[in-house]
């Protein structure tokens, strides 16, 4: 349907459905362009719901080719079809039957949403509201039934069926035919449900459970990549062990499956006991996975595991609810990366991904409160906000109660809606109970857009040898906003080390700020201190305060909190580029003791922990620069204010870089280990060759061909190129053309290959671009290949993006109107690149909205598109 003036959904329009569904029996009987299903519904009135109420069925795309009640052809006057809706004006009073027969075009289902299908595998997306694409139902997450999948298919196109649950039986249907059936036990919305079929190979291995259950788990991927598999595969059985200690959590079903598909909208899904994912997410292998890939394939096998849990066994009353399995979910899975690898690495590279995406969407036109009060297109709810902030609600809730009693709240919460569809403010409850203490104020982070800010100020009092810090909240644009509670961190350290702190408002290094403003006061406090708040990231805001450099660089060194030692390079360095964004020069000497302070820090520890040596190394990004500004941007400035740092650096520090590069070398022969302490050594390495590019190009150039020769991982192979790319001239033409020639049949490392020339901050890049798009590996039904190509240009080249002659704006905007005919959830996402539009400088700015308008004025765009459009120019 095309042309759909958005109606909103409103939370607080919910009531409950008028029909419940117990159980759901399907038929389906696979084939290319006309898949038969028979759904076989069992349903009958809600208590809770209106007597006698229509049934009113969802469906999308559908073509209805039967219809019984109890078994009867149902009258046509008995019931209406819309291309949104099956009706039965008249239902029983009682409990019933639908047999509902629907055809259907997985080979056409070109949005992803669905049953359909990728190189040749037939796969099913269903959440959010996919499932009525595949037969009418009530496609709410309240609704819970108990579904059993007969799967039919061709025996040579897709020798391999599953679906959710248990397998039960299997055998031939007919000449070239065969067909297997699955029953999921548990009750599950719609959204949940799944089914494969197709040509897959696969690896298995068993665990048993914490409950003595044997399970079989199984990754299946593209014949031919089974090898590819096993880091996937042991990631998920370290998820189910991570889960049954720290959660008290353990595997429900006797078998959970992965399988990785080429063409997907998103990054996995949980359905119930078959994860479906984007193979980028699941495929790895030295030559072809960087350290970042390993790092986000247990990260999301492990996100999709725990949704078990926090999801599937407690899944959402409506989607207002999100966040409630996003939110919580993420908080899982960065645990337990944490518990995997670094946790202080982990915890600096989860605050750069919330400042880089939830803090530009929270200022710009598109936020949102963590849960949205209404929408028009829920897909367009899957945000930064909702998973990231999300996450640090949780957290947040962790510091305010202690692990100890998070724990009993999550064990409280697991016990009281277990089999539920639950609310916000169900699991608040938990915590409330468990801990006895009143949340409801702490509940307004759930309510509030917007990225609170905390103003602080301190002031050192030598004879009464007392220290003041006084905070002061506030949420931009709502002055009147009542307070949020917000744990504050904290800590003071000396010009030789960490203080004790006495102050009888700090427990366990936490002072929580209720009010819109408080004061602290420590006594005994010999010499004036440098105060270290918000450690760890305690709260998701934007802290104001004055610090000088020096005092900065004091906490870089004697921090005790790993996160605020990192946090103070950026910060300096930081006002550096501000600086030298605005006034167009660096400020020299500032430059210069920072380069000081980061010699005198690479000397001392570098080699001992060479992960967060890499993190203090990374400057903050050209957008973080953008954000921090936040008003009448010009990219070009920040870009040039950037490249004058990154050669001072470099110049100073080259010897610094060159002795830790060779340190750092490999030793001939050792083995691969994609684990955090090796993926930590190359990322050092990779990182001094970067800053080193900035004042030596030749000698970084000589640097990187050797490295991209004799590479024996795709993580320095690809930084080589990256640092090859920087540069015009033949030593980039050649590398990119070797690197395409040598993975022309490795579409994932191609991606790669498209990201880092959409990057290229030069004029000629959307040309590039253009001629990438004719490139044999380029397709524009590949979500994975248009976020590579495209939405890499468009979130991480601020400078040919935001171009002034705005030939940057219309390469997004023909890749949008182009992708909204076949693909609208992917178009969206591509659309809100242009979220951050009004900060920019009025030439762009009026560009970037001229754009916007021509977009608008498009013919027949999505209710996806239109949506993001509506809000972005409102
Ligand atoms: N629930 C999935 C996750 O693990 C995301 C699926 C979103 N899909 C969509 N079409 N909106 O985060
Ligand atoms: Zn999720």
């Amino acid at each position: 349907m095309r042309t759909e003036t958005p109606i909103a959904t409103r939370l607080e329009d919910y009531r409950p459905s008028d029909y419940l569904i117990e159980t759901v029996a399907l038929d389906v009987a696979l084939h290319p362009t006309a898949t038969r299903v028979r759904a076989e519904i069992r349903l009958r009135p809600n208590p809770d719901g209106r007597a006698g109420a229509p049934l009113v069925l969802d469906g999308d795309d559908l073509t209805l080719t039967d219809l019984r009640l109890d078994g009867t052809p149902l009258a046509a006057d008995a019931y209406t079809v819309t291309p949104s809706t099956l009706t039965l004006t008249h239902p029983p009073a009682g409990a019933f039957t639908l047999t509902i027969e629907t055809e259907i075009d997985p080979t056409a289902n070109t949005k992803l949403m669905g049953l359909y299908r990728s190189n040749g595998v037939y796969c099913t997306q269903c959440e959010a509201d996919g499932f009525r694409r595949i037969t009418y139902f009530l496609d709410r997450p309240d609704v819970m039934a108990v579904y059993r999948t007969r799967i039919e298919a061709d025996q040579t196109e897709a020798p391999v069926l599953l679906g959710n649950g248990n397998p039960m039986e299997a055998g031939e249907a007919g000449p070239g035919r065969h067909y297997a059936i699955w029953h999921d036990p548990h009750p599950k919305p719609a959204y949940l449900f799944a089914l494969v079929g197709g040509r897959l190979d696969h690896v298995q291995r068993d665990f048993t459970t914490s409950e003595g259950r044997r399970v079989t788990l199984a990754v299946y991927v593209e014949p031919g990549k089974a090898a590819r598999a096993d880091y996937a595969l042991e990631a998920v059985a370290r998820a189910m062990a991570w889960d049954e200690t720290v959660f008290g959590r353990a595997y429900d079903l006797d078998v959970f499956n992965v399988v990785a598909v080429s063409d997907f909208n998103m990054g996995a899904m949980e359905n119930k006991g078959l994860n479906i994912f984007n193979d980028r997410y699941v495929l790895a292998s030295p030559e072809t996975a960087t350290d970042a890939d390993y790092a986000a394939i247990e990260a999301i096998i492990a996100h999709e595991y725990f949704h078990n849990w926090t999801g599937n066994r407690i899944t959402c009353r409506d989607w207002f609810q999100l966040c409630l399995k996003e939110g919580l979910t993420v908080f899982r899975d960065q645990e337990f990366s944490s518990d995997m690898r670094s946790r202080a690495v982990h915890r600096i590279g989860e605050v750069r991904t919330l400042r880089a995406r939830q803090f530009p969407e929270d200022a710009g036109p598109l936020a949102h409160p963590v849960r949205p009060r209404q929408y028009a297109e829920i897909n367009n709810f899957y945000t930064a906000t909702v998973y990231e902030k999300g996450a640090e609600i949780v957290r947040m809730l962790r510091t305010l109660l202690g692990a100890q009693t998070f724990r009993a709240g999550m064990d409280r919460y697991f016990a009281d809606n277990d089999g539920r569809a639950a609310t916000v403010e169900d699991f608040l409850a938990a915590f409330a109970v468990a801990s006895g203490r009143d949340l409801d104020a702490f509940a307004r982070w759930y309510e509030r857009p917007g990225t609170p800010r905390v103003a602080v100020q301190g002031a050192y009092d030598a004879d009464a040898r007392s220290y003041r810090l006084t905070f002061r909240q506030s949420l931009p644009g709502a002055p009147d906003s009542p307070p949020l509670t917000i744990p504050v961190s904290l800590g003071l350290v000396g010009s030789d080390g960490p203080l004790a702190v006495v102050c009888d408002r700090v427990r366990d290094g936490v002072f929580v700020l209720e009010r819109a403003s408080d004061t602290l006061t420590f006594t005994d406090v010999a010499t004036p201190p440098v105060p270290s708040l918000f450690r760890g990231f305690s709260a998701p805001v934007r802290i104001e305060m004055d610090m000088a450099d020096a005092d900065r660089l004091v906490l870089l060194r004697h921090d005790s909190d790993p996160f605020n030692r990192w946090q103070a390079s950026q910060s300096v360095a930081m006002r550096l580029l501000v600086q030298g964004t605005r006034s167009g020069v660096l400020p020299k000497e500032a430059a210069e003791a920072f380069a000081a302070a980061l010699a005198a820090f690479l000397d001392g520890e570098a080699l001992a922990d060479p992960a967060f040596a890499a993190l203090v190394l990374a400057l903050p990004s050209e957008a973080d620069v953008a954000n921090e500004i936040g008003a009448e941007i010009d990219p070009d400035a920040i870009h040039r204010a950037r490249h004058d740092l990154r050669r001072t650096l470099g110049a100073i520090l080259a010897e610094h870089f060159q002795h830790l590069r060779d340190a750092l070398a490999d030793a001939p022969g050792t083995p691969f280990s994609p684990d955090a302490a090796s993926a930590g050594r190359r990322a050092l390495r990779n990182a001094a060759l970067e800053l080193l590019a900035a004042t030596d190009p030749d000698g970084a150039t000589a640097q990187a061909e050797a490295q991209m020769a004799g590479a024996t991982t795709m993580t320095d192979r690809l930084a080589a190129l990256a640092v090859l790319a920087q540069r015009p001239g033949p030593a980039r033409e050649n590398a990119l053309a070797r690197f395409a020639e040598t993975y022309r049949t490795e579409p994932l490392v191609l991606d790669k290959w498209l990201a880092i020339q959409a990057t290229i901050p030069e004029a000629g890049t959307p040309e590039r671009i253009r001629h990438l798009q004719a490139h044999p590996t380029f397709s524009m039904t590949n979500p994975n290949r248009v976020r590579a190509l495209i939405g890499s240009f468009s979130m991480g080249n601020p400078t040919q993006f935001n171009r002034a002659d705005g030939a940057g704006y219309r390469l997004v905007a023909e890749t949008v109107l182009a992708l909204d005919r076949t693909n609208p959830q992917v178009a969206a996402r591509m659309l809100t690149a242009f979220g951050s539009w009004r900060m920019l400088e009025s030439g762009r700015r009026d560009v970037a909205r001229s754009t916007l308008l021509e977009i608008r004025a498009a013919p027949g765009l999505s209710r996806d598109v239109g949506d993001i459009l509506g809000r972005t120019l409102a």
